[in-house]
């Protein structure tokens, strides 16, 4: 399959997927939401795939939501508006309903949607310098498509101290959130990853799918129609066409304060 936004490679057993946009720091387009939940849906359908590693190329792992092309959508109607942020939704539930196991690199930077992505996975490793911020608030959005992902994996305390300020913090405090699984030195990162995988590589891949649906059973969370997804879409289509997003975003691009700001 060809891609344009990431690659992708299938070795035995194993498919590695690589965020490929990196002069933006592998910021989610809707290119790149498109063609990820596209191999997504292609690799849970293979037989001789178990695990997928995803991580992101160049400076970061990703930058969260392609703010040009979430400010643009003011240009768009209602209606395509909400039918585009339900396909960010999409992607966060393909990760998560995904029946192989998911583990994803993250180095640089884990900002925004990217956060959604670590949360809808089952193993995240993290370079220790890693940045990660729920940044949404001081964007005048919210992290609403992510939160459920966020909310289940770390629970509402954390997700209140983290999404509520939208400040920036670290792996290791991302670790202690239960955002991130282990935290590591850039030069131990391929290590821990093969680490992981041997433990991927010897459980029955029909347990490993039947895990992941017991976690989501018990969890509450094993409803990939649940009307919460829609709602979500709903608010961040309305968020980022109103005055606060839209000043929000284009203040990012300005390098400037947003009005808010005292
Ligand atoms: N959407 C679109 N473009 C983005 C982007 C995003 N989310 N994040 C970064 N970029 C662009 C920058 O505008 C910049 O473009 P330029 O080279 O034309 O000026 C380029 O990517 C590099 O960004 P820069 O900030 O210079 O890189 P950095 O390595 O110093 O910092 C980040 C990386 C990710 C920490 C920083 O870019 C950042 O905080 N981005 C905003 C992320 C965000 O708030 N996302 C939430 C979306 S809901």
């Amino acid at each position: 399959m060809d891609f344009n936004t990431i690659k992708v490679q299938l070795g035995e057993s194993i498919a590695w997927v690589n965020l490929d946009r990196q002069d933006v720091r592998n910021a989610l387009n809707d290119e790149m939401i498109h063609e990820l939940t596209e191999v997504f849906d292609w690799l849970n359908s293979r037989d001789d795939v178990r695990v997928i590693v995803l991580k992101g190329n160049g400076k970061a792992f990703c930058a969260g939501a392609d703010l040009a092309y979430m400010k643009a959508m003011a240009g768009f109607s209602h209606a395509q508006n909400i039918a585009d942020a339900e396909k960010l939704s999409k992607l966060f539930r393909t990760i998560y309903y995904c029946n192989k196991a998911v583990i994803v690199d993250v180095h640089g930077a884990c900002i925004g949607g990217a956060n959604g992505i670590i949360a809808a996975a089952d193993i995240v490793i993290a370079e220790r310098e890693t940045k990660f911020a729920f940044s949404e608030v001081r964007l005048g959005i919210t992290p609403a498509t992510i939160s459920p992902f966020v909310v289940a994996k770390i629970g509402n305390a954390a997700a209140k101290e983290l999404m509520l300020t939208g400040r920036r913090f670290t792996a290791d405090e991302a670790k202690s959130f239960g955002l991130v699984n282990v935290v590591v030195d850039e030069s131990a990162m391929i290590d821990t990853e093969r680490q992981y995988i041997d433990y991927f590589m010897q459980a029955s891949p029909t347990a490993v799918a039947e895990c992941k649906n017991l976690l989501r059973m018990v969890s509450g969370t094993d409803d990939p129609n649940n009307p919460i997804f829609y709602q979500t879409s709903l608010l961040i289509a309305s968020q980022r066409v109103s005055a606060a997003g839209q000043e929000g975003m284009k203040a990012f691009f300005e390098k400037r304060k947003a009005r808010w700001i005292p």
